[in-house]
């Protein structure tokens, strides 16, 4: 385990003073830019920066347990097979850039590099008790793009409710620099070059099965509405500070 506010920092740290460096990019190469100046994760698991337990009980210890050491860590060992396979050097390489240029590579690397990359940022954005709700820049864009924490909260939920089968629901910076709620299906996200719409990603929440259903059951609405207590808004706001 580490220290949850050192993730948090390390995720911060230097990733300030985006605005101006983008003038004359394209959109593609701005979204490119953004996303790589954010933090991303190596191909390795992170330490869980909690306890199995400490998210209770809004999730459950032995969902997280499972999730963290079944399921994530098969991403984690099957995304490195993928590389090995197609000839991708990890040290030279960083994830967000494999997924930016995921299409021409297999569905094997597709579904893992993303199940890797989302759930290493799953786990950054939660934390026991949560944080409040920020009041920062981030505040005011939601409220500029949404017209409410009420009204983004909705629009999260709607999306990860209507959300078929398995995926991932997002709060991202779009290539209009607006914030966006978008759904992605498997373990797609909006860094890849295949997302139907590309964003630099803020917040996530995981809406496969095995995030809830040993607490849920069939109740996705509840762990949805519930998971807002457990969200680590401080690590959001650092995100929105690197591409905001
Ligand atoms: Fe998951």
């Amino acid at each position: 385990m580490i220290d949850s506010s050192k993730a948090s920092l390390a995720i911060g740290v230097g990733l300030t003073g985006a605005a101006g460096f983008m003038t004359g990019c394209s959109q593609t190469q701005k979204m490119e830019a953004l996303n790589a100046r954010l933090w991303a994760p190596s191909y390795d698991q992170t330490p869980l920066p909690y306890d199995w337990n400490a998210l209770e009980p809004i999730i459950d210890k032995e969902t997280m347990n499972i999730h963290y050491t079944k399921h994530a860590a098969t991403y984690s060992k099957s995304v490195k097979e993928a590389m090995a396979a197609e000839s991708v050097n990890g040290g030279a390489t960083s994830i967000t850039q494999l997924l930016g240029s995921i299409k021409k590579y297999t569905s094997k690397m597709r579904n893992n590099a993303g199940g890797h990359y989302n759930h290493e940022l799953y786990w950054q954005l939660m934390k026991p008790g949560g944080d409040k709700t920020p009041d920062s820049k981030l505040m005011e864009a939601i409220n500029r793009d949404f017209g409410s924490m009420d009204a983004f909260k909705k629009a999260f939920e709607d999306a990860g409710k209507a959300r078929f089968g398995s995926g991932w629901v997002w709060l991202i910076v779009n290539k209009d620099g607006n914030l966006q709620v978008v759904s992605t299906p498997n373990q797609d996200n909006p860094l890849m070059d295949i997302a139907e719409t590309k964003g630099a990603p803020l917040l996530a929440i995981d809406v496969w099965e095995h995030a809830y259903y040993l607490k849920y059951q069939n109740r996705r609405p509840d762990y949805l509405t519930n998971w807002w207590n457990v969200v680590n808004w401080s690590v959001v706001k650092s995100r929105f500070e690197v591409v905001g």
